[in-house]
């Protein structure tokens, strides 16, 4: 039996865990779909998928899940030694940058192949007022100059950069609720998880009379609403870029990702 570990919390590898399961769901007695005769090589194939356990009731992928932190590189290492895993799709947010620095020490110090399974960024359009920085620190310094009414998308982790932001007013969107500490004096807290469509977030937008919108460079569909929405209303956006990441072999989709894991597996 080969193991593949998929490093999830996203779409992408929730895609990516179906798409290797599917031959395993297939109903007796239904024909098996040409796409999936070719999955047939690695039908004995177990399929981990791997959660941070930091959402409270997260979305699962299809198949086997363990969640948790590893406890680090070393003791990732040894966990895809113990359990035989022939290689590992690192399938997280483009933000969680330490989980896949360990992915990437982890793999090469069992001699396992490491895929970078990563959603482009968006792009930007001609008619888009998009103010780029590198952190989210920087976020909130440049705030006091485009707006006062702040739509706040950048997720839980970090909202400590924006307490030091005075004289504006926040909505903060996630999906669970943030440590109280980490919230600026005047907010309000929106608890919700796409995906959201333009005419929702328009509504957010004119009823809050929201003047400037913070967001990570998440790229996908699932949050793009809010760039529509934006272009629309003519609201500056500050786009938070990605982070570095360890140089891999990369793939954008889960339909590439899972090509890769059958050449290594076969
Ligand atoms: N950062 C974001 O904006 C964002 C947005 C949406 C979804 N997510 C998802 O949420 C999870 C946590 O994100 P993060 O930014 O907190 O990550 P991070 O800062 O890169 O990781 C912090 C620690 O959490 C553990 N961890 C993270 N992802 C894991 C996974 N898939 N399986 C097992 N352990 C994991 C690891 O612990 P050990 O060192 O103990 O192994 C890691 O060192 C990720 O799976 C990511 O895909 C993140």
């Amino acid at each position: 039996m080969s193991t593949v570990l998929i490093l999830g919390g996203t779409g992408e590898a929730r895609d990516l865990a179906a798409l290797l399961a599917a031959v395993d769901r297939q109903p007796h007695g239904v024909p098996v779909p040409p796409a999936a005769l070719e999955r047939r090589e690695v039908a004995e194939l177990r399929v981990v998928s791997s959660l941070a356990g930091r959402v409270a009731r997260p979305r699962l992928p299809v198949g086997e899940v363990r969640i948790g932190g590893f406890g680090g590189p070393e003791r990732m290492a040894s966990w895809l030694r113990a359990e035989g895993v022939g290689c590992v799709v690192d399938a997280t947010h483009p933000f969680a940058e330490r989980i896949s620095a360990s992915a990437a020490l982890a793999t090469a110090a069992a001699g396992i192949p490491l895929l970078r399974l990563q959603r482009p960024g968006w792009e930007q359009d001609l008619d888009d007022v998009w103010h780029w920085v590198d952190s989210l620190p920087e976020a909130a310094s440049l705030l006091p100059e485009l707006g006062r009414r702040v739509f706040l998308t950048t997720g839980r982790q970090g909202l400590r950069a924006f307490t030091a932001v005075d004289d504006a007013h926040f909505l903060i969107r996630c999906v669970d609720p943030p440590e109280p500490a980490d919230l600026p004096a005047d907010h309000e807290l929106l608890l919700a998880r796409g995906p959201y469509t333009v005419e929702g977030e328009l509504a957010l937008i004119d009823r809050h009379r929201l003047d400037v919108i913070v967001t990570k460079d998440s790229g996908g569909r699932l949050t793009a609403a809010k760039l529509d929405a934006a272009r629309t209303r003519r609201l500056p956006v500050i786009v938070v870029r990605r982070p570095g990441r360890p140089q891999l072999p990369e793939v954008a989709t889960a339909t590439d990702a899972a090509a890769w894991v059958r050449a290594r597996l076969r």
